[in-house]
């Protein structure tokens, strides 16, 4: 149980929470999918709720920029790895924005920060005797020359040969081995076989007792874990009776090339992306409290700081072992609560076909103009404190949004507020009388109950408490009756007291809200002409207030356009009797092909062929080129002679049965030639010089 100093009948004032909360660090190889959505979702909520009782909160976040697949992804889009984070994370603020993640700081673990304080955490290690160095032999790609992490060797399954299986698990039988025990091994960036290598690697060496007593102790801390994280993780650091299992020492350490953070005196060393990853959180709130001029070693180091990481379930292990001993060896805080929560799935993890499109694009979401604090809503909704998977389902996403919030809550404001405005200026009653009193007293008593439920991450129950307090107040209105009311005569006192009621409740359930849905809160605050709400506001009522006028606030949603969310993009048209388009390419996969202009200088029949035509073309490049073009069935040689053409200049020189072909001109055709003859050599519009690029 918390104290919550600002609630009506709190025992004793406490001082504010001071709290630095972090969401994991998304890498910086991929747009958002609706899993990281949800963990910002989870995060924001209660960072909203902690900022609405008055606490004082940090909340970062940034892009996970190191490793290998980073790397090597960087690498394929023709870009450094710098290049290629910096455009992902350009991509990011559409998504934050548009779903009102309240981040207080984005920023790199590439950035000066991180690089400075994962060297300092490594020294403090290394000055405790915690680093190891051990030499280890791994695969390594001659072709590549660099050491190949697990997952890009591929080869047959130890267990039950299954091919083309990863370095480290088999997708058929779900067996877990080591890359060396994988049959027939190929490295997945060459195809190469991978040879055995061995270098030095530097290792955190976790298996100390130092380390362990302090993990035994750590993480039995009372509210530091929920009890199924520690249950799991018990059995990772605790030895069995004959001494076997537990914690062994961790390799922090990769081989250059490795886009990262280099270790300190150990040249070609980096470290192994996550070390530096977590020390991340730290990277970003120290950048934060640089642009706002606030003291980080300071705030680090006071006892009353909470330092919370809401993480998805995978990444466990690092956020509970590695990353506490990281800390607590280098004289750090340690994180004092670690929130895991489970997966989203959509459509009940349902491989989705082609047709019907791939999971929930955020993007796509926010671009069909569905409303962000819906999916917020939905989300919040299925959400509680523990380690549980939640599922999207469009059926159940349309009822709940259209029942709960336009049917239930919404619902009060439009059928009271018109006559307030109309009839009364838009004047509350001061005194609403002992029904509507005792009504709105019974909403206010749950402010602790649904305070204590955000707290704990229950926010399924906090809504639902919340829906069950807006159905009271919808009774209530059924039972008065407005709009008969405002049709009788002498009933305009009554009618006044019934809306303002149904005023005063809709603002105490929009407080009980507005962790879930801020911007419509904020519509709200302006309607009701109040400052923005804080949790402390349900204690006091706001008597006869004069509000603003009613603009509709939220629409119900249409289950077709939460249909054609799933819908895949239109499939590509397909020419009348044709072939289909072939599949999307990015302009990287374009610019790859070199298309000139070329004149034919000179064309000629190739003997003894029935197709071929010899060309010579010159693309300005002070030589002749010698190409075999199959059009002799449709082309004179004379008709070709000094006509400009467009050549692939950049295809590999083919040898052919008449000598070799350094390139291809372009010419188009049907699909079926023998039912549709005619090829149609490409010609640019007059003015291209030879020599001159296609783009
Ligand atoms: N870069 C690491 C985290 C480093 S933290 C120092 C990473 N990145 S991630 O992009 O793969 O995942 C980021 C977060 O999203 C993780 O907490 C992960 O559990 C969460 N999710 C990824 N898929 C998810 C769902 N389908 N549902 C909910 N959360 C999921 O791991
Ligand atoms: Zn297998």
């Amino acid at each position: 149980m918390v104290d919550f100093p600002a609630l009506p009948g709190a025992k004793k004032a406490i001082m504010t929470r001071k709290l630095f909360v972090t969401t994991a660090l998304p890498y910086a190889n991929a747009n958002f999918h609706i899993g990281h959505i949800m963990e910002y979702t989870q995060a924001d909520v209660w960072v909203r709720f902690q900022r609405m009782m008055g606490q004082e909160v940090h909340f970062v976040c940034a892009d996970d920029a190191h490793g290998a697949p980073i790397m090597i992804a960087a690498e394929k889009a023709g870009k450094t790895p710098q290049q290629f984070v910096a455009d992902i994370a350009s991509g990011r603020k559409p998504y934050l924005d548009g779903f009102h993640i309240s981040f207080d700081n984005w920023h790199s673990t590439d950035g000066a920060e991180n690089h400075e304080l994962s060297k300092d955490v490594y020294r403090a290690l290394r000055r405790q005797e915690l680093i190891d160095v051990k030499a280890i032999e791994q695969f390594f790609d001659p072709e590549k020359s660099m050491f190949l992490p697990d997952r890009f060797i591929k080869g047959e399954c130890p267990k039950c040969g299954a091919k083309d299986q990863y370095g480290d698990s088999c997708e058929v039988c779900g067996a877990v081995y080591a890359p060396t025990e994988v049959k027939n091994p190929y490295s997945v960036l060459t195809g190469a076989t991978p040879i055995l290598k061995s270098s030095e690697h530097y290792f955190f060496k976790l298996s100390d007792p130092r380390c362990i007593a302090f993990l035994e102790e750590w993480t039995q801390s009372p509210g530091r874990l929920q009890p199924e994280v520690f249950n799991k993780i018990k059995e990772w650091f605790t030895k069995d009776e004959e001494g076997k299992g537990g914690l062994g020492d961790w390799d922090i350490s990769r081989d250059a090339p490795y886009f990262g953070i280099e270790i300190p005196d150990a040249p070609g060393k980096y470290f192994y992306v996550w070390l530096d990853a977590p020390i991340g959180y730290l990277a970003s709130l120290k950048n934060y409290f640089g642009k706002i001029g606030r003291d980080f070693d300071a705030f680090l180091a006071d006892p009353e700081v909470e330092q919370v990481h809401f993480i998805g379930k995978d990444i466990t292990y690092f956020h509970t072992l590695f990353w506490p001993a990281m800390l607590h060896f280098s004289g750090r805080k340690t994180p004092d609560h670690v929130f895991v929560h489970g997966f989203m799935t959509v459509n009940n993890g349902e491989k989705m076909s082609k047709s019907r499109g791939t999971g929930l694009d955020p993007m796509k979401y926010l671009s069909l103009g569905l409303n962000a604090e819906c999916l917020r809503y939905y989300i919040a909704a299925k959400l509680n404190g523990r380690v549980e998977d939640i599922d999207f389902n469009p059926e159940d996403f349309v009822a709940r949004i259209n029942s709960d919030l336009v049917g239930k809550y919404i619902n009060i404001a439009s059928r009271a507020a018109g006559f307030l405005s109309k009839r009364f200026g838009g004047h509350l009653s001061g005194d609403v009388g002992v029904e509507g009193r005792t009504l709105l007293d019974s909403l206010r008593a749950h402010a602790t109950t649904i305070a204590e439920l955000y707290e704990e991450r229950e926010f399924g129950k906090a809504l639902r408490e919340t829906m069950l307090l807006a159905d009271r107040v919808n009774e209530y209105v059924d039972q008065n009756k407005p709009w008969e009311l405002a049709k009788q005569e002498g009933k305009d006192a009554v009618l006044q007291d019934v809306c303002s009621v149904c005023i005063e409740a809709f603002r105490l359930l929009t407080i009980y809200l507005k962790p879930v849905l801020p911007a419509l809160a904020a519509k709200v605050e302006a309607f009701l002409r109040v400052e923005p709400l804080q949790f402390s506001d349900a204690a006091r009522a706001l008597g006869a207030h004069q509000i603003g006028t009613y603009e509709h606030l939220m629409q119900r949603i249409d289950i077709k356009v939460v249909e054609a969310l799933f819908e895949a993009p239109p499939a590509p048209k397909v020419i009348p009797g044709g072939e289909d388009i072939a599949p999307e390419i990015k302009i990287d996969d374009f610019s790859k092909v070199d298309l000139r202009i070329a004149k034919i200088v000179k064309a000629e029949h190739v003997e003894g062929s029935e197709k071929l035509l010899r060309l010579t073309l010159d693309a300005g490049e002070g030589r002749l080129r010698n190409v075999f073009s199959g059009i002799k069935g449709a082309y004179q040689p004379e008709q070709l002679e000094g006509k400009l053409t467009v050549m692939v200049a950049n295809l590999a020189p083919r040898k052919m049965k008449f000598g070799i072909s350094e390139g291809m001109v372009l010419a188009a055709s049907h699909a079926d030639e023998k039912a549709n003859p005619g090829i149609f050599v490409l010609e640019p519009f007059p003015g291209a010089q030879p020599g001159m690029r296609v783009r």
